[in-house]
């Protein structure tokens, strides 16, 4: 009853940010992303009948109480899937350091729920793994999925689960993460939903999303680089809007953080194509195709308060793996 299982973190061009149902984490709007390869969290899970309770090893470390019950409550969910009542030993390496703006969170939960899946023996479809790692993190819904991925909105249960809508292999783009900060946020990202309907602004942000989605999955099905620049830009600072102005307000940006989003703005008046997009944090993510990477990250190498990069590309689904891996 022992299963270990990888998984790459993703960067969402339309954000989730609010739910309809914290609880089911169902969102308020779909998202679409890129699975991040390059940077992965490897889980292992072994339930034992022996164990009377559930522990947790975080890249190396016992894991903070909040994280034991996050995965708890994931694996309660597995457990009574497969109809036993088994405690389980749990470990998790990230290859990524924490609090770089790549959230763990999402690589971490897909990961999870694969790995218990194949160690209680569940078999079930990828729709259905991105439903249950919905619970956990609703970002993970979309880790599941390699390429680039379209999470959907839905008021039940069963019909908020993600679905690919390219692989990996479709679009050669780069992600460069420019960390401009790495300590922990103060707030993360399933407090800061809740706060979410607190701002005036997200009735409109959620009421436009759908145009959004739209111009987005055309742009990434057509390769329309200057169009998915431009929604993803859009819909990453109405976010940050949006988290801004809630209340309690969230302000993840740093002074280095506007620098580089004005840096990328003006190499793309220089012709260059590249765009910006944030999570619940500092740290930009700046995207390019392929062939451009090394002039951005020039560029961003030059900006005093960056401290290093880190480099991602399209990645593959979760997936359980063999001995040999
Ligand atoms: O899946 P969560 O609860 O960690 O929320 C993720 C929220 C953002 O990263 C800010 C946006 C997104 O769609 O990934």
């Amino acid at each position: 009853m022992k299963s270990s299982a990888a998984a790459h973190p993703n960067i969402a061009f339309i954000k989730y940010w609010g739910n309809l149902d914290h609880d089911l984490r169902l969102p308020a709007n779909g998202s679409i992303s890129m699975t991040l390869g390059g940077l992965q969290t490897r889980t292992t899970v072994e339930f034992d009948p022996d164990l009377s309770q559930d522990s947790f090893i975080l890249d190396g470390a016992q894991a903070a109480q909040e994280s034991l019950r996050r995965v708890s409550q994931q694996l309660d969910l597995i457990r009574s899937l497969a109809g036993f009542p088994y405690k389980a030993r749990v470990q998790s390496e990230n290859s990524f350091p924490a609090g770089t703006g790549i959230a763990s969170s999402a690589s971490g939960f897909a990961a999870l729920t694969v790995a218990a899946c194949a160690a209680a023996e569940l078999e079930l479809p990828p729709k259905e793994l991105s439903r249950l790692a919905r619970r956990a993190s609703g970002s993970a819904s979309r880790s599941i999925f390699g390429g680039f991925v379209e999470w959907h909105k839905a008021s039940t249960d069963e019909g908020s689960y993600a679905e690919q809508l390219a692989p990996a292999d479709h679009w050669s783009l780069v992600d460069w993460v420019a960390v401009v900060d790495e300590e922990e946020k103060e707030v993360g990202s399933s407090q800061g939903h809740r706060l979410a309907d607190t701002s005036p602004l997200q009735e409109a942000r959620i009421s436009s999303a759908a145009g959004r989605l739209t111009a987005t999955r055309q742009a990434i099905l057509s390769q329309d680089f200057a169009t998915l620049a431009r929604f993803a830009e859009l819909d990453s600072d109405m976010m940050h809007a949006v988290m801004m102005t809630s209340n309690p307000p969230l302000h993840y940006w740093r002074p280095t953080t506007v620098e580089v989003m004005q840096r990328i703005r003006r190499l793309r008046s220089q012709g260059i194509p590249v765009f910006y997009t944030l999570d619940a944090g500092p740290n930009p993510h700046c995207l390019c195709p392929e062939d451009r990477a090394e002039i951005v990250q020039e560029a961003l190498l030059k900006i005093p308060g960056v401290r290093r990069l880190l480099r991602a590309e399209p990645g593959g689904p979760a997936r359980v793996l063999s001995e040999a891996d």
